[in-house]
C-alpha cells in the first residue's frame, strides 16, 4: 500500500533508513525549475515536493519576495538541496541540471516566456490561460508543436475530484447518455492581490472570462464534446475593484458574467460567473438523454471546502449521490488536490511518453470560448467563434490536429 501518510511526521524519525519499507522515499528522479514563484509558482513547488519525483532545480523571479517565499519552501522539506536563483529567464531556461520548467507567470508573459522557453530541450509545463489573445494562444500552440520536448498546459480542474469524477460518469459509465446540456457556475469572492496586480486589468489578463474561466469554458467543451460554434454573453464591473487604481490605471475586470455557447453537435451550454461572494461556489451540470448529473464544490469563506456529486437516472439505471474527496494533506497542497494529480500526470507522461492530461489545443479552445464571451459582452451581440479565429492556413491545420497537439 503506497501512501505518503506513512512517509511524514517525525514519529518516525528514529527509523534508520534500512529500516524503512512504507515509509521509504525514493531519490527524485528528475529535476524542475521554476519560472514565476508567486502564488501558483509555490504551489507547484509544494506539489513537487508531495509528488516526490521531481527536485527542486532552480527558481527564477524578478521579485525578490516571490523568490525568499520560494526559497523558505524548498527548505521545510528535509534532504532537499537549495534550489538555484538564476538571474534571468535565459539562464533559468538554460540551466543543463533541470528536466522540465514550470512556467507560472502573469499572462501577458507567457508568449513572450515561451519564446525563450521553446529554444531549450526541455519539457514545460505552461499555467493557463496559455496567452491573453486568441492569436497569441495560437502562437504558443505553434510553439508548442515545433518543441523538441513535451509541452502541457495547467488546466488543472480537469483533475479537481468533482469533475474526475464527473467525467467517469458522463464518459466511463455513461450515466446521463447523449450529453444535451452543460451548465456550470462560479460564484466565489474576489480576485486575490498579486504581484503588481496584474490581474485586476484585462491588458494584462486577456479579460476575466479568459484568465479565470477558461477552466470552465475547458470543462464545457469537454462535456459538450462538440466544436464551439457561437456564444452570447452579457456581463459588468458590478462590485469589485470600481475604485481601484494602480500604477494610474483603473482597474477594468469584470466581475459578474452570464454566458450561453452553442455548439456544433446541438449541445447547449451555459456559464455563470458571480465574484462578490463571501465563498467560492462551483457547479457542473450535465444533462442528458438518460440521465441528469449536478457536482458541486463550495467553502463558505473560512469554513471546510464540500464535494458533492449526484446523478439522477431515472427508471434508466441507479440514482445516487457521493462526496468524491482526495486525502486531506493531498487536498490541503492547493486546488482542492488537483495540482497534486496534474504533477502526478506531467511526471508520469515525461517518463512514459503517454500524454493523458489536457492538450495545447484544449487550452487553445478554453482561450477561445473566453475571448468570443468577453467581444460579445462588449459588441453587445451574439459571437460566431469563426469570428475570433485568426484568419490563417495554421488554424485549419490546429483544428486538424489539434488534439494532437
Ligand atoms: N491553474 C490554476 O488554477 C491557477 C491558479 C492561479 C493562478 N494561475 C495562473 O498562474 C499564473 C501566475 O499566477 P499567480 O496567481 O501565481 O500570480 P502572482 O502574481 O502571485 O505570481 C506571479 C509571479 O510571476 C513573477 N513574474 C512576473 N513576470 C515574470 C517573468 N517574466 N519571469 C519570471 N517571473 C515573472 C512575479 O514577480 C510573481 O512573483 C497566471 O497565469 C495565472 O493565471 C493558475
Amino acid at each position: 500500500m503506497d501512501s505518503r501518510v506513512f512517509r511524514g511526521g517525525r514519529g518516525f524519525a528514529y527509523l534508520e533508513e534500512q529500516d524503512r519499507f512504507l515509509g521509504g522515499t525514493q531519490a527524485p528522479e528528475m529535476s524542475f525549475g521554476f519560472i514565476g514563484c508567486g502564488m501558483m509558482g509555490q504551489e507547484h513547488m509544494r506539489n513537487a515536493q508531495l509528488v516526490g519525483r521531481a527536485s527542486l532545480g532552480g527558481v527564477y523571479d524578478p521579485a525578490p519576495k516571490s523568490v525568499d517565499c520560494a526559497l523558505e519552501i524548498a527548505a521545510r522539506a528535509k534532504g532537499t538541496t537549495k534550489p538555484r536563483v538564476y538571474a534571468s529567464l535565459e539562464e533559468a531556461c538554460a540551466d543543463p541540471s533541470t528536466d522540465a520548467l514550470i512556467v507560472a507567470t502573469p499572462n501577458f508573459t507567457h508568449l513572450d516566456v515561451m519564446r525563450v522557453a521553446t529554444r531549450y530541450n526541455k519539457a514545460i509545463f505552461l499555467e493557463k490561460p496559455i496567452a491573453t489573445t486568441v492569436s497569441d494562444a495560437l502562437e504558443v500552440c505553434r510553439l508548442a508543436a515545433n518543441h523538441t520536448q513535451p509541452v502541457r498546459v495547467g488546466l488543472q480542474y480537469r483533475y479537481k475530484a468533482v469533475y474526475a469524477e464527473a467525467m467517469e460518469e458522463v464518459f466511463g459509465r455513461q450515466s446521463v447518455g447523449r450529453v444535451c446540456s452543460v451548465n456550470m457556475l462560479e460564484h466565489r469572492f474576489p480576485f486575490l492581490d498579486k504581484v503588481g496586480q496584474w490581474n485586476k486589468f484585462n491588458a494584462y489578463t486577456g479579460g476575466t472570462l479568459i484568465e479565470k474561466c477558461c477552466h470552465y469554458f475547458d470543462l464545457m467543451n469537454l462535456f459538450a464534446g462538440g466544436a464551439p460554434e457561437q456564444v452570447f454573453a452579457s456581463g459588468s464591473q458590478a462590485v469589485n475593484f470600481r475604485n481601484f487604481a494602480y500604477d494610474n490605471q483603473q482597474a477594468d475586470g469584470l466581475d459578474q458574467a452570464q454566458v450561453v455557447v452553442n455548439y456544433d453537435n446541438g449541445v447547449i451550454g451555459g456559464f455563470s460567473l458571480s465574484m462578490f461572494v463571501p465563498g467560492a461556489r462551483e457547479e457542473l451540470v450535465v444533462c442528458g438523454d438518460a440521465g441528469r448529473l449536478h457536482t458541486v464544490e463550495q467553502a463558505q469563506l473560512g469554513s471546510e471546502n464540500q464535494n458533492h456529486l449526484e446523478v439522477w437516472a431515472g427508471e434508466s439505471g441507479r440514482s445516487r449521490s457521493s462526496a468524491p474527496t482526495y486525502p486531506s494533506y493531498i487536498a490541503k497542497a492547493g486546488h482542492h488536490g488537483a495540482t497534486f494529480y496534474e504533477h502526478l500526470a506531467f511526471v508520469e507522461d515525461l517518463v512514459s511518453g503517454k500524454a493523458t492530461g489536457p492538450s495545447l489545443a484544449d487550452a487553445f479552445w478554453s482561450v477561445v470560448v473566453g475571448a468570443a464571451a468577453q467581444t460579445s459582452i462588449d459588441k453587445r451581440t451574439a459571437i460566431d467563434i469563426a469570428d475570433v479565429l485568426p484568419v490563417t492556413d495554421d488554424i485549419q491545420d490546429l483544428m486538424l490536429c489539434g488534439a494532437g497537439l
